[in-house]
């Protein structure tokens, strides 16, 4: 059975660039992998509340223990998951603090889970992934050594991204079309990684 991969859209803000990049990534991926079994999970749709539970949730081992419902919710959703892509941004040289909230509310459910960090920005978003690399190892999650950073080309794309306007990733001669072939890789990598935990 293939494994069921999270597709996590990190960002939250409005307007935003992330539910395009996530979707051009899904795409490419099934270009190769059409039977790929993949999920989008957008931050901006779950919005939790900074974190608000009286608990630490290294010590909670179902989701039935957490004290709110959204929690609750959260956390059935992202056990479900065997692997993870998570498609952030760069703010300020860190990966937003949408995505810290929403991984600090979990801890079994990351647990041992093979993740492929996308980053975006005008210089790729290198200092997002490698601090989300770091927070990964720290709740225990595999992340994949080799990741994928996406450079906006130019202040006209960038200034694009920022107000969330189409920026034709879709086409064959979008400005990401070179970056296809990495991703597919990168996605057999996760793949690879989850092998044994679906027997
Ligand atoms: C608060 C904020 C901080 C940003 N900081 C950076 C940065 O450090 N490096 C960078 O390359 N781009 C930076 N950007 C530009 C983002 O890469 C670009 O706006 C992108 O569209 C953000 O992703 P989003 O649209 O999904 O929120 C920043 C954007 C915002 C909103």
């Amino acid at each position: 059975m293939a494994p069921l991969i999270g597709l996590i859209t990190c960002s939250q803000r409005t307007p935003r660039a992330g539910p395009q990049v996530s979707s051009f990534i899904h795409k490419t991926i099934l270009q190769s992998y059409p039977t790929a079994d993949i999920s989008t999970v957008d931050l901006a749709e779950w919005n939790l509340p900074m974190y608000n539970e009286p608990g630490i949730p290294a010590y909670i081992t179902s989701s039935d223990q957490y004290v709110h419902e959204h929690t609750k919710a959260w956390s059935r959703e992202i056990a479900r998951y065997d692997a993870f892509i998570f498609v952030t941004p760069q703010y300020n040289w860190g990966y937003p603090a949408s995505i810290k909230n929403a991984i600090d509310y979990l801890f079994f459910e990351w647990k041992e889970k093979p993740a492929l960090i996308v980053s975006y920005g005008g210089h790729g978003g290198g200092k997002a992934a490698a601090q989300l690399r770091q927070v990964m190892e720290g709740i225990r999650m595999k992340p994949l050594e080799r990741m994928v950073a996406l450079t906006f080309p130019g202040v006209e794309n960038a200034t694009k991204a920022v107000k969330g306007e189409d920026l034709g990733l879709d086409s064959e001669e979008g400005f990401w079309a070179g970056e296809r072939e990495g991703i597919r890789e990168a996605f057999g990598e996760l793949v690879s990684a989850t092998e044994g935990k679906n027997e």
